[in-house]
């Protein structure tokens, strides 16, 4: 995605992007009591949540298609002196082995495309997760205050024609949309929530696969 990748070259665009979740954080507990041991980070940005969940020596992965990113994510490892396994690529086709992952984070990622997009990349995560294994993830709500401005390319999903990270569509979710996306999924929290400003309202999910249907 274009306009990522030139976010991710300056110091201004990365910086509300450095300093991880305080909702991740506070999972991280659980996860290590649970020995959560193989980690996805879906769409790892510049890797602040790579680099948290190495930093408490998970075995993370993670995939983002910007190159820039994962530039500075390398580099920020050096620094700490960890090792990232990260690749570029798209959430919708994820390189991984079947039942690889016990826990996989798309922290502000998968509502970036059209149903068809979201549709294949939830099967993605689907088939990469163990049964039992966590999808951590957020999801754009309707609520949030940018709802309905730009083209309605599909039912809930917004294009703005600008230069911004916005030109991409935006798909906004309701609470029984998710339901239905995440069938196979029991919910263990999902809490709609301002992130970052007021008006800015995110899905904070929690939920963990319960099922896959064939061919997964
Ligand atoms: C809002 S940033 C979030 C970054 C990171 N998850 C975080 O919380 O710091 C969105 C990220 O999703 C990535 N992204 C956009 N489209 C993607 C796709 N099709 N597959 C994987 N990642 C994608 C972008 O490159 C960008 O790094």
């Amino acid at each position: 995605m274009k306009a990522w990748n030139e976010s991710w070259k300056t110091e201004e665009g990365r910086a509300h992007w450095l300093e991880p979740d305080p909702f991740i954080v506070s999972l991280i507990p659980k996860f290590e009591k649970e020995e959560v041991e193989k980690v996805l980070d879906l769409g790892f940005g510049i890797g602040r949540h790579t680099i948290l969940f190495a930093k408490k020596r998970f075995d993370v992965y993670g995939i983002d298609p910007s190159s820039s990113g994962l530039e500075f994510a390398m580099k920020w490892a050096q620094r700490e002196r960890i090792i990232l396994k990260l690749i570029t690529g798209d959430m919708s086709q994820l390189p991984f082995k079947n039942n690889f992952f016990d826990l996989i984070i798309a922290w502000n990622v998968i509502y970036h495309g059209t149903a068809e997009i979201i549709h294949n990349t939830i099967n993605e995560i689907m088939k990469c997760l163990k049964i039992g294994g966590y999808l951590l993830c957020t999801l754009i709500s309707t609520k949030h205050n940018k709802y309905g401005i730009g083209k309605e390319i599909e039912k809930d999903t917004f294009v703005i024609s600008e230069e911004t990270e916005k030109s991409h569509p935006h798909h906004y979710f309701n609470k029984d949309e998710i339901a239905q996306y995440l069938k196979e999924f029991a919910p263990i929290i999902c809490d709609d929530k301002e992130q970052f400003y007021p008006g800015l309202f995110h899905w904070y999910i929690l939920t963990k696969l319960v099922s896959k249907s064939e061919g997964r």
